[in-house]
């Protein structure tokens, strides 16, 4: 039997597209490997969201390209959101087979007979309505508890700094009804979890001549599926998350207490720049009001230090506006210029690498500060958490998330993974809530 192997690279988003393209294969006959010296296919699912995510895969190039010389008839592919930055750049290579965009993974059976040595195959157009609704992807996550499911693809805004609309292409959401399904199969096969993903998740809208579904409608049909079922989500917009959203979210007790929420600044100004379409102001209405709802709301963020024109004082507005919310937790990354964004064509990438790492550094020292005192913070409270397994750091000792997403650890007692654990938080570090 024909044998794939495949490395992804990138968001959550990817790995959920890797099962669908697992689902695709394996429909043409080819069986999942994990040994990389025995595929006779090997792919890279790829990023492209910062210069040294697309460095990193280069090298993979390299690597797969070794085993090619090695192992006669043994392809390479190169899939996801560098292929259509880079087609030409990479089949220039010779080094790949393969390339293949984010909306045409469809086309891979057809494509992969068409290669021959001269020949490699190349497939990057974007669709308007491709959502892969029909595919049940083969999860390939390794504790069976937490499945992720895709409601939409692309993404309609355009932030300036980033390249997602043009590799992933125009936004589209997917039949709500595809989505319930596949939420009830994945129960069906003990997950405890879903978590729903999209670039923007509130933006999710489904019109059809019988309804309207918008995303806190959705989120209500996923989680009627089952009381023991949890529902999460990611990524929300700070422009788009409504009310209805964060009182649904009040009124589901199994749709999970956290909200991840991409502030990226918190100066107006240069939100404006990066045509957020917010203010720091807003943004710390929307907090205000999530919090008013649900005290008890985890809340997470992405920042960028160093864009275009970012001086001290944005820079402290950034800081100050993340020691005001207090997140539990931030992904937090230096500016990289991507070919082809709106700010690489309009400004310039003026902050020097070491003082956006500076910047990025002080970013970073005091999130982990606020962490610990957010984590803190949960001292004395009961949780209820879905046990994942052995902790890794511990197998005498059990882990799983919090509702809020904290990770928690505690003894392992006679409880199973796909449990739910009632625990007491004794003690914590910056990333972890040690409970009994
Ligand atoms: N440079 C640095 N970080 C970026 N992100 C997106 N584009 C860039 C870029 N060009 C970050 C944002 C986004 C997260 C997924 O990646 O914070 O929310
Ligand atoms: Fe995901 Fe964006 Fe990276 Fe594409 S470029 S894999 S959408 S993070």
């Amino acid at each position: 039997m024909k044998k794939v192997y495949i490395e992804t690279y990138g968001c959550q988003m990817n790995v959920n597209d890797t099962e669908v393209i697992f689902a695709i294969l394996a429909a043409d006959g080819w069986e999942r490997t994990e040994d990389m010296s025995q595929a006779n296919l090997l792919m890279a699912n790829t990023c492209s969201i910062r210069d040294n995510a697309e460095q990193r895969i280069w090298g993979r190039i390299e690597v797969f390209n070794q085993q090619r010389k090695s192992r006669p008839g043994v392809l390479v592919g190169i899939v996801g959101c560098m292929a259509e930055r880079l087609k030409d750049k990479l089949l220039d290579t010779r080094k790949v087979d393969l390339v293949v965009g984010p909306d045409a993974y469809r086309s891979l059976p057809k494509l992969l007979s068409a290669i021959t040595p001269d020949n490699p195959q190349i497939d990057v157009l974007l669709s308007r309505d491709e959502t892969y609704a029909d595919i049940t992807p083969v999860r390939t996550d390794k504790n069976g508890i937490s499945a992720f499911i895709s409601i939409m693809r692309g993404c309609n805004n355009v932030c300036s700094y980033c390249v997602v609309p043009y590799t992933r292409g125009a936004e589209r959401s997917r039949d709500p009804h595809s989505i319930v399904r596949e939420a009830c199969d994945v129960f069906g096969k003990g997950y405890k979890e879903v978590t729903l993903l999209g670039q923007n998740v509130d933006s999710y809208l489904w019109k059809d001549e019988t309804q309207t579904v918008n995303f806190a409608r959705l989120l209500e049909m996923v989680a009627a599926v089952s009381p023991e079922l949890r529902v999460r989500f990611a990524t929300s917009h700070p422009k788009d998350i409504s009310d209805e959203v964060i009182e649904t979210m009040a009124a589901h007790p199994n749709i999970c207490r956290h909200i991840h929420l991409p502030v990226q600044s918190g100066s107006t100004r240069l939100l404006e720049k990066m045509r957020r379409k917010y203010t720091r102001e807003w943004y710390l209405e929307r907090v205000a009001k999530i919090r008013s709802v649900m005290p008890d709301c985890g809340l997470t963020t992405d920042v960028i230090a160093g864009f275009c024109s970012e001086t001290l004082e944005d820079h402290a507005d950034t800081l100050s506006l993340m020691d005001q919310v207090g997140f539990d937790w931030a992904f937090m990354f230096a500016y990289s210029d991507r070919p082809g964004t709106l700010a690489n064509r309009t400004m310039v990438d003026d902050v020097p690498a070491d003082e956006k790492n500076r910047r990025l550094n002080e970013i970073i020292e005091l999130q982990n500060r606020k962490s610990l005192e957010r984590y803190r913070a949960q001292i004395g409270k009961k949780v209820r958490v879905l046990v994942e397994g052995p902790s890794k750091r511990d197998p005498s000792q059990l882990c799983g998330r919090a509702s809020n997403n904290m990770m928690c650890v505690f003894p392992a007692r006679d409880l199973r993974k796909g449990d739910y654990a009632d625990v007491t938080v004794v003690d914590c570090t910056s990333a972890t809530l040690i409970c009994e």
